[in-house]
């Protein structure tokens, strides 16, 4: 069986989730259940990076102990999650006993490679980041160029890792895994990053603060933040001689922004190398969301938007389905009301939502609600097309998915759906059935709608995965969901429900997506 391991970043427990840590979990969740559907064995993982100088600092300001802090902003975003519909396999936090464990035996595995050294560290630092800079990276040699906060400068006894020793071997990995790192752009980004620049090596622990994973043998040092949360990727695996390990690692994609590309393209290779684990098969770099063009993220507060609040108000097929149409993997996206309403009133409620209910209201007002395949009722061009049509269909949407352009992949379908509107509209089952001689054709016209609305539900299931069961439900499917399909019109029953997807009016939604802002400083 063909396995797949995906993987979110594990996002900083120092406030509540935002829409930014949203799109990353419906896209990895919607490439989940798209290897669900193609019957891989699969793996979803994501979690809290819980340690840091930051997070250290946000729970003080809250007057509460590390752990306690992060106990509660782990329950905040489990809750999200659980609100939105992510299915996940794993939630691990960098607190937890078994994630320290692994995470010190990949620090001896580089030391007994020789490969961590002790010396001093004199530099600038952004805690925001939890990112050291050269005062070339800062601007005016002083504000972090992604916070816009002064760098502070560090000065202290540091451990190192010869991350130096890897770059060639780095350059050539990505020389010859050319689709290590998609999409291409930021592949070659982080090409000629390594052509240009000399890598350092890395300071990977620190002595002036605490909250973190103590260096094992040593008195006073703390994990490098980056150092402990990227080895999450293996202790939610159980370690590296685990069974778990075996079936599921390298087949592993993470997905992740851009803003955290090079702790992944380079930090976490050279840490690998070093340690002696094969790399992960991909990095899947998406863009951001922003709000009036500004970076949605926890330390810009006009941005962030609960988007728990937002699931109430589109539903959560409807926050997916908008965050995976609005933007091409790897672009950023403006997230504008107007757009959201407009786009799911055309395509859930209009096209989709419209094509359900007219077919399933016809099939029980002229069928009794019961559908049979006519295999000898004479067939028209429009029928071939819509069954050929069918096909073409989830071959695209197979073709975009893989090559990571879900956005193509949605519309793909949803240009599907607007084809079956026409063929409904140019067949006219309603006026056939009320002829004796129209009636066979009518009752075939139907099935064969049933039969595209169900091949629907399953290419559309990553998108609208609620939608998506409730169509089912309406045109009597009761057989698991698997792909690849036969179109092959079967006998259903069919029960129209409510409105699939009930229309959006920005008037009536006004007061509501004004509170959606999230509350600063959080609830803790
Ligand atoms: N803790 C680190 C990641 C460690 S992974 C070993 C971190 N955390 S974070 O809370 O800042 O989350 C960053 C991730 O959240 C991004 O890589 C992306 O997946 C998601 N996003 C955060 N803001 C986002 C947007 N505005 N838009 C899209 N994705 C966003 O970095």
């Amino acid at each position: 069986m063909d396995k797949i391991h995906i993987t979110t970043p594990i996002y900083y427990a120092n406030g509540k989730p935002h829409l930014g840590h949203a799109y990353t979990m419906f896209l990895t969740d919607a490439y989940t259940r798209y290897y669900k559907l193609r019957s891989y064995e699969t793996r979803l993982t994501t979690g809290l990076d819980e340690h840091g100088l930051k997070i250290e600092r946000a729970a003080l300001k809250h007057g509460k102990e590390p752990q306690q802090f992060v106990d509660q902003i782990a329950t905040e975003f489990q809750d999200t999650w659980k609100r939105l519909d992510i299915i996940y396999d794993d939630f691990i936090r960098t607190s937890e006993p078994r994630h320290k464990k692994i995470a010190n035996q990949v620090w001896k595995r580089m030391e007994e490679n020789g490969d961590i050294y002790l010396d001093e560290y004199k530099g600038l630092y952004c805690v925001d980041c939890e990112q050291y800079y050269r005062e070339s990276e800062l601007q005016d040699g002083q504000l972090c160029p992604i916070h816009e906060t002064p760098a502070e400068l560090v000065s202290e006894p540091s451990y190192f890792f010869r991350m130096s020793k890897y770059q060639q071997k780095l350059i050539e990995y990505i020389q010859e895994h050319p689709d290590f790192i998609v999409p291409k752009t930021r592949k070659n980004e982080v090409m000629s990053f390594l052509l240009n620049n000399k890598l350092a090596d890395l300071s990977i622990s620190r002595t002036s603060f605490q909250w973190g994973i103590p260096v094992s043998g040593t008195q006073e040092h703390i994990m490098y933040v980056w150092v402990d949360a990227l080895v999450n990727y293996i202790s939610s695996l159980g370690g590296i001689e685990t069974e778990e390990f075996k079936r599921f690692w390298p087949v592993t994609v993470h997905f992740l922004a851009k803003d955290i590309l090079r702790f992944h393209a380079v930090y976490w290779p050279c840490m690998l190398f070093s340690a002696n684990i094969p790399l992960p098969k991909r990095l899947v770099v998406h863009g951001w969301w922003t709000i009036q063009n500004r970076k949605i993220s926890k330390s810009n507060p006009a941005t962030r938007v609960d988007p728990m609040l937002l699931a109430e108000i589109f539903s959560s097929d409807g926050l997916r389905y908008f965050l995976l149409e609005g933007t091409t993997l790897g672009h950023d996206g403006d997230l504008v009301y107007e757009n959201v309403i407009d786009t799911l009133n055309t395509d859930l409620a209009n096209k989709l939502g419209n094509l359900v209910s007219r077919v399933t209201k016809m099939a029980q007002r002229y069928l009794d609600g019961i559908i049979t395949p006519l295999p000898d009722a004479p067939k028209q061009e429009l029928d071939a097309e819509l069954e050929k049509r069918a096909y073409e269909t989830a071959d695209a949407v197979a073709k975009n998915m893989e090559s990571y352009n879900p956005s193509a992949a949605l519309k793909t379908v949803i240009s599907y759906v607007s084809w079956l509107n026409v063929y409904l509209d140019k067949t006219a089952p309603w006026t056939l059935a009320k002829k004796p001689e129209g009636k066979e054709r009518s009752a075939h016209i139907l099935a064969q709608l049933i039969e595209a609305l169900r091949w629907v539900s399953i290419i559309g299931y990553p998108f609208f995965p609620n939608l998506s069961l409730k169509i089912r439900q309406q045109i009597g499917v009761e057989e698991p969901m698997i792909w690849p399909i036969l179109f092959q019109p079967t006998t259903r029953t069919v029960q129209p429900d409510d409105i699939l997807f009930q229309k959006l009016d920005l008037r009536e939604v006004k007061d509501l997506l004004s509170s959606v802002l999230l509350s600063q400083p959080p609830k803790v």
